[in-house]
């Protein structure tokens, strides 16, 4: 490996040292705001009224990269599969754009699948659009098999994929 290269491998694991991933079974008021403005400022989109109605379910499970000085950094949530419980749809996630490529998305897809086996979920499935190539690669990284890609409702201009992983 260059001597860049292991440099950047040895400040990336300084980083992710100094993050803290915490996992909630519920929402409250300050977790939904913190989601809705990570939500905001990743991906441009409110979400409070989605959030309100997820957090009146029972089986949801949100995921927040802290900073050592509190400051959210990246997010991920989701909820069980109404048709199948023991299916979860990750829902939506991101990080803010200047704490990128530090891995913290890795570790919260990490932590995600881990807790997510914890609680009995034999599988997990994403959608994502064509254009969010990132996404798409982290996916693909973390095992994810492409299922479907469909025309999206919400964005007729752009195609969907959907991806499925077994939790073994
Ligand atoms: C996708 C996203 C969450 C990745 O966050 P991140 O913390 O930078 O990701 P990581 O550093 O953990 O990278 C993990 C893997 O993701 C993929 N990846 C990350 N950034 C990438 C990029 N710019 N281009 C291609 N692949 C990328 C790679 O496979 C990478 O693994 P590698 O470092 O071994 O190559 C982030 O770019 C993001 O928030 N994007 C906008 C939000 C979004 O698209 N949300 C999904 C809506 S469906």
């Amino acid at each position: 490996m260059a001597s860049r290269q292991i440099i950047l491998k040895l400040a990336q694991q300084v980083v992710l040292t100094m993050v803290n991933i915490k996992s909630y079974l519920t929402l409250n008021t300050q977790l939904k705001n913190q989601l809705n403005e990570l939500n905001l400022n990743i991906l441009g989109s409110d979400i409070q009224d989605k959030l309100t109605s997820l957090s009146e379910k029972d089986s949801i499970l949100a995921l927040i990269a802290y900073a050592t000085d509190g400051t959210p950094l990246g997010f991920k949530i989701g909820f069980a599969e109404p048709e199948n419980p023991t299916s979860f749809y990750s829902w939506a996630g991101g990080v803010t754009s200047c704490a990128r490529g530090q891995g913290i998305a890795s570790l919260l897809m990490e932590a995600q699948h881990k807790k997510l086996k914890e609680l009995g979920f034999k599988q997990v499935t994403t959608k994502c659009r064509e254009d969010r190539k990132a996404m798409i690669e982290l996916n693909k990284k973390f095992g994810f098999v492409l299922k479907e890609t469909y025309q999206s409702q919400s964005s007729p201009k752009y195609k969907k994929h959907l991806f499925c992983k077994e939790l073994t």
